[in-house]
């Protein structure tokens, strides 16, 4: 099975996740695409979704599924999505696919977190995949000197083939620190959202996934 088989078999699993009646908040990413694809075939059970980025929100309205404003939405059931990094307490790495905030945003507001990833997410420490932490455009240097402190390499996600930064949804900048041992994720999640510039860090663990349902050779396996 190659790793995209493995999203779509995890993508396909997370359907029963899905709550009748009820507004799904939904993630970004090619492994969020997966799902998206198989939410679109039972699109008349749900009520509509809340998007974690504007790519998501294209997405799911290209298949007339309705896309709602999160300030109309008071509560999910469930938010259903990837990541980059995930270890076996639930804690992850988001935000390879820079839409970071605005997961964090929606996840917060859904009452279950379903994590679907492919094998290759599953880590005994995380921080191999470099953290992704969304600042100020005008608070980049100093941010990126804070987090050099912590012991990362900080380092400035560029607009791919420029030499110009990579902007948000939200108009914000993306520092990828390369280099950390997260042997303490809530402490270091509690330590970067202290710095002043920071609008989110990557790491999902003070409010981590619920659920992760894991692509493997043997099957989809359910991490809970
Ligand atoms: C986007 C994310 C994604 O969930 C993460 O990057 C995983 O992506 P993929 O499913 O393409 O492997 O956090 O900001």
């Amino acid at each position: 099975m190659t790793q995209d088989e493995l999203k779509q078999a995890v993508a396909r699993a997370a359907i029963d996740y899905v709550v009748d009646g009820e507004i799904i908040g939904v993630g970004t990413g090619s492994t969020a695409n997966f799902f998206i694809d198989e939410l679109a075939k039972i699109k008349d059970r749900i009520k509509g979704t809340v998007a974690s980025s504007e790519a998501t929100a294209a997405r799911l309205r290209g298949h007339g599924i309705p896309v709602f404003d999160l300030n109309e939405v008071e509560s999910m059931a469930v938010y259903i999505d990837g990541a980059d990094e995930i270890d076996a307490q639930g804690a992850m790495i988001k935000g390879g696919g820079a839409a970071l905030t605005r997961e964090k945003i929606v996840a917060s507001v859904s009452k279950k977190f379903v994590c679907i990833a492919d094998g290759s997410k599953l880590v005994d420490t995380l921080g191999k995949f470099p953290l992704p932490v969304e600042v100020i455009p005008m608070a980049r240097a100093v941010v990126m000197r804070k987090l050099a402190a912590l012991g990362g390499q900080p380092k400035l996600r560029l607009k791919p083939g420029t030499d110009q930064p990579f902007i948000t949804d939200n108009g914000g900048e993306l520092i990828d620190v390369a280099g950390l041992s997260i042997t303490d994720p809530v402490a270091l999640e509690e330590q970067i959202n202290q710095i002043t510039g920071v609008i989110a860090v990557g790491l999902f663990a003070k409010a981590g996934a619920n659920v992760c349902l894991l692509g493997t050779l043997d099957g989809v396996k359910t991490l809970s």
